[in-house]
């Protein structure tokens, strides 16, 4: 697990103010190099995100084979020398997601195509994260699966090849779930079909056809997938929208620092992943959005943030995978706002990176904030200001420890957040980016 290097973060001195552009998007850096590595031909990537996740990506196709040109010293920019649908190799090695559960959970669809043997594994983190969920679909393809608990846990044994298609009625609300059956889908004789209980991101979805791959969506949302045979690597680079995710850490402190005004450039505005800017609108924020524009099959905008205006918000249900990495930021926007926040129906976030509704509600409270603790989610009273002056554990979880990093800018006196080093997983820039726009965040041996 990525335990170690501790923040100190807060109060901030002034407003903040600027415009920045966050790092590309994780989840469609993953998807990007994986479907680059699986087609035929040549593949440049703009905009990828070179966090410790992504890297594991391109890491296990290095190891199966592929080839990876790195075009600049920030590694936001590759060629991927693609192998085509059937040209992996059989790793030599484990393959390690480290703490990346879209790394291994999507791999796992890929490999359940491989007429070989492959064993993934990760940190400390990943190992205590359900796999039933994508182990029990490729299964039922047609491949086969060992791991710890009967194939729940990692590290998961894998040896593919020769699937048949399934309808797959996922039970959880995952775009991981959903991209790990369409991966293997691609190497399955006949028409694969997933159905899930909410809709979630559809990256994978909107990116298959960029290489070739048809994707249909009908009437009732089921996702259909026969596969071409080939993928073929697109005529034009893919470019990667910044990360809605990340940006959502700087809205939240944009708004609770008084006089601030923030611009944050070009972000991913794709509805599945939106839904930080419906729940924070639906709070009162001051969010204005400008320069619409479309990426590939992705959408994105400029959105301008004041300060000022929270109030609490019972969430929608349906918003909640919208916003799923979202939450341990809400939840400080919620800890700062008039009245009460309520989230429900949103227990996935206790198998994240950590189980984020006990991770937060333990840091806030000792930052003084009024929250309980439900099995599903949190309510959250608001309160005029955050302790100082105390120390808290982000339990190695990236969002854990950007979340509070936003918090102590409101606090009463600094912050120190434990474990803290998991940011690069996501956000390597994240202390640099925050301190351009005046947030008082900085790591304790700087
Ligand atoms: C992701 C899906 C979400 C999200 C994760 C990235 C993806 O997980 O939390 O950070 O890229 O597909 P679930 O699909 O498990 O909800």
């Amino acid at each position: 697990m990525n335990i170690g290097g501790t923040l100190i973060a807060g109060p901030a001195a002034g407003p903040l103010k600027g415009e920045i552009r966050v790092p590309g998007d994780k989840s469609m850096s993953h998807r990007a190099v994986m479907l680059a590595a699986l087609s035929d031909g040549v593949t440049e990537i703009h905009g990828f995100l070179p966090g410790d996740d992504n890297l594991a990506t391109a890491r296990m196709f290095i190891d199966m084979g592929v080839g990876i040109d790195w075009l600049n010293d920030t590694k936001t920019s590759l060629r991927v020398h693609g192998v085509g649908l059937h040209g992996l190799q059989e790793p030599a090695n484990v393959l390690d997601a480290g703490n990346s559960g879209t790394c291994v959970r999507l791999m796992t669809g890929v490999l359940a195509g491989q007429p070989f043997h492959s064993v993934l594994v990760g940190d400390a983190s990943l190992h205590k994260r359900p796999m039933q969920r994508v182990a029990d679909p490729v299964r039922r393809m047609g491949a086969h699966v060992d791991g710890r608990e009967g194939g729940n846990k990692l590290p998961l044994a894998i040896r593919g090849g020769n699937l048949k298609a399934i309808r797959h009625v996922s039970e959880v609300a995952s775009a991981q779930v959903k991209s790990c059956v369409l991966l293997a889908g691609l190497f399955a004789d006949g028409t694969t079909k997933v159905s899930e209980p909410k809709p979630t991101r559809d990256h994978t979805e909107r990116m298959l056809p960029l290489f070739g791959q048809p994707v249909d969506v009908a009437a009732d949302g089921t996702i259909v997938l026969t596969p071409a045979d080939r993928l073929t690597a697109p005529d034009e680079p893919v470019h990667i929208p910044a990360d809605p995710s990340s940006a959502t850490f700087f809205a939240v402190a944009a708004s609770l620092v008084e006089g601030s005004a923030v611009t944050l450039a070009a972000i991913g505005t794709n509805p599945r992943r939106d839904g930080w800017r419906r729940i924070l609108t639906g709070m009162g924020a001051r969010l204005d959005t400008g320069n619409e524009a479309s990426v590939g099959k992705e959408t994105v905008a400029d959105v301008q943030v004041r300060a000022g205006g929270l109030h609490g918000l019972d969430v929608d249900p349906q918003d909640v995978p919208d916003a799923i990495d979202e939450f341990p930021v809400l939840f400080v926007a919620a800890a700062l706002a008039d009245g009460e926040f309520v989230l429900e129906d949103a227990e996935e976030l206790r198998v994240k990176e950590s189980d984020r509704i006990a991770a937060m509600a333990a840091a806030l409270r000792v930052a003084g904030a009024d929250i309980e603790e439900q099995p599903d989610g949190a309510r959250i009273r608001g309160v005029a200001s955050l302790q100082g002056g105390i120390e808290v554990d982000a339990h190695g979880d990236h969002r854990i420890a950007m979340a509070m990093a936003v918090a102590a800018q409101r606090a009463t006196g600094e912050i120190r957040i434990r474990n803290a080093a998991a940011i690069a997983t996501s956000f390597p820039d994240f202390v640099p980016l925050a301190q351009a726009l005046g947030m008082n965040v900085r790591w304790e041996s700087e």
